[in-house]
């Protein structure tokens, strides 16, 4: 048990509500992980929040216009009435456009529509209610966003195993994945695979994705079935050459009868609107055919149903106009541009830094994260605040940093203070 959940547990001790909680209820906590370390940054941090993944300038969120003039365009029956559980059709369809022409190669093969949840937090949720039991090992690199471990462990009792991210040379540990499946050669194996990485930001490179596509091949020849959800938060994010710029899904979707790839993605960061709550989940299978996608798209609404009913219908009608305009591609990738200058100026602050911290490599998304020496990222982070600035522990060894929330020409100065701050906690040098 969690021992959260068990100090929670103790306070309930003697209560009506001691006595009535289900297991489930008695596993649940709320953990002292992103969320709750962002608002004591928004308490303290006066001078820098670099802590929430979203992207703002100047203290206001990054938008579409094309979305905001939306808001007061819907129409009576765009707003009010229930969605259709699987999400609206126009909706629905549109997405899998998208998909398509971000993803070219996912042409002719086989896939699903996708099913509208509500953020992708809930698309990862109902995956894994689907195909993982108490027991099953979820296996992920070790840098993972912190609620797959509630989701995963604390709700379903699955085990959550880690394996090394990077190799010593820092290059994706494609030989470690391969190692996880082996273990379970001829049985089940599910992977989460998220790239762009939240913390790390990190995207895998073309010929990586190659050997790690090899990999999955492999092992699933060898008579293994293989679940890969590909959590695509923060889709179109990349920066630099030679990445794998296609979701791993478009290989997946149609590489071997003994592999189900859940395509897990959402509007949140995609098309800026974090709090709209618009997700998907679509499947894609060499082994699978219409009447197999029926079947799971009906379970995803199973599971839809027993829970929170349908997907608000204003978040996708807006959605669905700001796909539709015109003006669409261009607004989106100027935005993204913003977030790209970042990063720009981000690589060259993380070049001179002369205190210990290293980072971890990075060339997409929203992050970057720093191994902290003597797995300190709770003493440094504590630092910061001090000074007003937010950052993450993401894990004792770990500060993770949000430049998608700090603007420009606050970059040095946030830079400068960590830097300051690890040199007064460990000394100087790398
Ligand atoms: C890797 C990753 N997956 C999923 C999510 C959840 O996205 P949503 O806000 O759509 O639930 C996040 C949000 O921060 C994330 O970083």
């Amino acid at each position: 048990m969690n021992s959260i959940a068990a100090e929670l547990n103790g306070t309930l001790e003697g209560t009506v509500a001691d006595s009535l909680l289900s297991d489930l209820g008695r596993r649940m906590y709320f953990p002292k992980g992103i969320i709750s370390q962002s608002a004591e940054a928004k308490k303290l941090a006066h001078r820098i929040d670099a802590t929430i993944g979203i992207a703002t300038e100047k203290g206001e969120p990054l938008y579409l216009k094309t979305i905001r003039e939306a808001l007061t365009g819907l129409t009576p029956k765009e707003t009010f009435p229930y969605a259709p559980t699987a999400g609206i059709p126009p909706l629905r369809e549109e997405w899998k456009k998208e998909i398509i022409k971000k993803n070219p190669s996912l042409a002719g093969k086989g896939m699903s529509l996708p099913v509208v949840v509500t953020g992708l937090t809930h698309a990862i949720a109902v995956v894994l209610d689907l195909f993982a039991n108490p027991r099953d090992t979820l296996i992920v690199p070790d840098f993972f966003w912190d609620n797959y471990e509630l989701i995963a462990s604390d709700r379903l009792q699955a085990e959550v195993a880690g394996f090394p991210f990077f190799t010593p040379a820092g290059k994706l540990n494609v030989e470690g994945l391969a190692d996880a499946l082996r273990a379970r050669r001829g049985g089940k194996a599910v992977i989460m695979l998220n790239f762009p990485n939240n913390p790390t930001g990190y995207t895998l490179t073309e010929s990586e994705a190659e050997r790690l596509v090899k990999a999955i091949r492999n092992e699933a020849e060898h008579n293994t079935r293989i679940l890969v959800v590909c959590d695509d938060a923060y889709f179109g994010l990349f920066f630099e050459e030679g990445l794998k710029t296609e979701s791993l899904f478009a290989d997946l979707a149609d590489l071997h009868p003994n592999v189900l790839a859940v395509k897990t993605d959402a509007a949140t960061k995609e098309e800026l609107v974090w709090g709209f709550r618009v997700g998907f989940v679509t499947y894609g299978s060499k082994g699978l055919d219409e009447k197999h996608y029926e079947a799971l798209i009906q379970k995803t609404m199973g599971l839809i149903r027993s829970s929170i009913s349908c997907s608000g219908t204003p978040s996708q009608y807006l959605v669905l106009k700001g796909l539709m305009d015109e003006r669409h591609e261009v607004e989106k990738a100027a935005t993204f541009k913003t977030v790209e200058t970042r990063y720009r100026r981000v690589k060259e602050l993380v070049r001179w830094m002369r205190g210990p911290l290293k980072p971890f490599p990075f060339n997409s998304g929203y992050f970057m994260t720093f191994r902290v020496p003597g797995d300190r990222a709770e003493d440094l982070r504590q630092a910061l605040l001090k000074r007003g600035i937010g950052t993450i522990a993401i894990r004792p060894d770990c500060l993770r940093i949000a430049y998608s929330s700090v603007d420009a020409e606050k970059l040095d100065e946030l830079f400068g203070c960590i830097d300051d701050e690890a040199v007064k906690l460990f000394g100087q040098g790398k």
